[in-house]
């Protein structure tokens, strides 16, 4: 048996769902700790793409999938999730298990996920809109509403009542004429329908997952998001709003970190990043433009386009110290195919002309040292060995792995599940 946890390593989006989707090949439950759909986790086989939110990636291999007491829900976008599957012959009966713990994504939470940005003007975080930061803010202060609370229906209306009037004159301060205010009767109703078409899933899921462990069983936690939006790892105030850190695993599913035997960081070939905040490695030129275009570098949830830059090791290496990561899967080498020339940073100068290798609190003002590396200029796409892959990939990777700390266990070729070298397979599940 085997407790096995995948986190992204820079800032989101470096190929977790497709990770995930592959480990669950041998995964008896996938588990998702924390985030909401904030989340664009994208599964690629056949001819098929699907799109995941708020559902653990392992939902497409009809595998048991649970949605942790860390993980914020918006219930009327889960529900549309669930129908889409459905639509696509991916049923979910008897093998979703929503956490009676989680926070409800209210509708006053993407109001002012909206209203604070607006607010912000030209500093704001640039959000997915999701109600995230907001629904998580709540939960800390104690005026957050749970999965749980709509299964005593006379206490939820209490408790919606009471939350309701503190929101809509939170409303009156921001001065928006123009913005409806809440109403108690019409969430609560809302609230009951979702209740009715959801009610078999909801549980309290830390039973499960810790029996599940008793008996031996293989189960992979989801990391939504990446290390550098953790909320107090990254780069703040430009995060999410929790924990996307391994550790959050613990936390947010109710089982103890000695249950955890490996963790595994997905590492994008190069650096890219949706939404504002600092990126040293950031390129504002062809290159740039390149590994946007050859990468299809648009955000999964948003649509927006994904800023882009060069690799950079000084991220990677303080993920792999923050999460405890055993090995790494580097993903869409494939994208490099076209660069003659690759960099990668491995120091950054400070404002104060002093050099460091490790990652300062700041990088707004740092200046990125890279080291040069010849490109393979040729066709890796789709490889699935790895005696075939070219000499300049391997020399790339085995300085990555050495500047990082950590050994490589998946090479990834492609979006498809096919395209991918696994070294040494059985070395997840023990
Ligand atoms: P996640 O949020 O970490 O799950 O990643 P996303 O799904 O948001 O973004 C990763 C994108 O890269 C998706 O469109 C994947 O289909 C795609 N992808 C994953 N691995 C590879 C790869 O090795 N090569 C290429 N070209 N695309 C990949
Ligand atoms: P996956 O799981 C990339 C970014 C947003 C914004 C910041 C805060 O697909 O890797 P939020 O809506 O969470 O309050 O936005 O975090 N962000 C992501 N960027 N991938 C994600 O998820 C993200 N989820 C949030 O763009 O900068
Ligand atoms: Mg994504």
């Amino acid at each position: 048996m085997a407790c096995v946890i995948i986190v992204g390593t820079q800032w989101g989006d470096e190929g977790k769902g497709k990770i995930v989707d592959l480990l669950t090949e041998r995964a008896d439950a996938v588990v998702r700790y924390q985030g909401g759909n904030n989340a664009g986790h994208t599964v690629m086989f056949g001819k098929q793409k699907f799109v995941l939110h708020l559902l653990p990636s392992g939902i497409l291999r009809k595998t048991t999938s649970v949605l942790g007491n860390g993980v914020v829900i918006d219930l009327a976008e889960l529900i549309k999730e669930i129908d889409e599957l459905a639509k696509m012959d991916i049923a979910v009966e008897n093998r979703l298990h929503i956490s009676d713990r989680a926070q409800l994504v209210m509708p006053w939470h993407k109001t002012f996920d909206r209203l604070s940005e607006e607010q912000k003007g030209g500093n704001k975080i640039g959000t997915t809109g999701r109600g995230i930061g907001p629904a998580y803010e709540d939960k800390v202060r104690r005026s957050g509403m749970r999965v749980g609370d709509l299964q005593e229906p006379e206490l939820f209306r209490t408790r919606l009542q009471e939350i309701i009037e503190e929101k809509n004159k939170l409303l009156e301060l921001y001065s928006k004429a123009d913005e409806p205010s809440f109403s108690v009767e019409e969430i609560f109703s809302e609230f009951a329908i979702y209740f009715k078409i959801l009610k078999p899933y909801i549980s309290d899921t830390t039973l499960m997952v810790n029996q599940m462990i008793e008996e031996g069983k293989n189960i992979l936690f989801e990391g939504a998001q990446g290390t550098f939006l953790d909320v107090d790892h990254g780069t703040y105030p430009f995060v999410t709003s929790s924990n996307t850190l391994a550790g959050g695993a613990c936390a947010g599913t109710g089982i103890g970190p000695t249950r955890i035997n490996k963790v595994v960081g997905i590492v994008k070939a190069y650096t890219t990043r949706v939404g504002n905040g600092p990126f040293p490695t950031e390129l504002l030129n062809n290159e740039g433009d390149l590994l946007q275009s050859e990468g299809h570098e648009f955000g999964a949830t948003t649509g927006r386009p994904r800023r882009c830059g060069w690799f950079d090791a000084l991220l990677v290496r303080q993920a792999v110290r923050l999460n405890g990561i055993t090995s790494i899967a580097v993903m869409k080498l494939d994208v490099l195919d076209k660069f003659n020339t690759l960099k990668i940073a491995v120091s950054y100068q400070l404002a104060n002309g002093e050099f460091t290798e490790n990652l300062p609190r700041s990088l707004e003002n740092v200046t990125p040292v890279f080291e040069e590396m010849p490109g393979w200029e040729c066709t890796s796409a789709g490889i699935t060995e790895y005696e075939k892959l070219p000499r300049e990939m391997l020399a790339y990777l085995e300085r990555i792995s050495e500047l990082v700390g950590a050994k490589i266990s998946i090479i990834s070729t492609g979006p498809k599940r096919e395209d991918t070298v696994v070294l040494n397979p059985n070395q997840f599940w023990v």
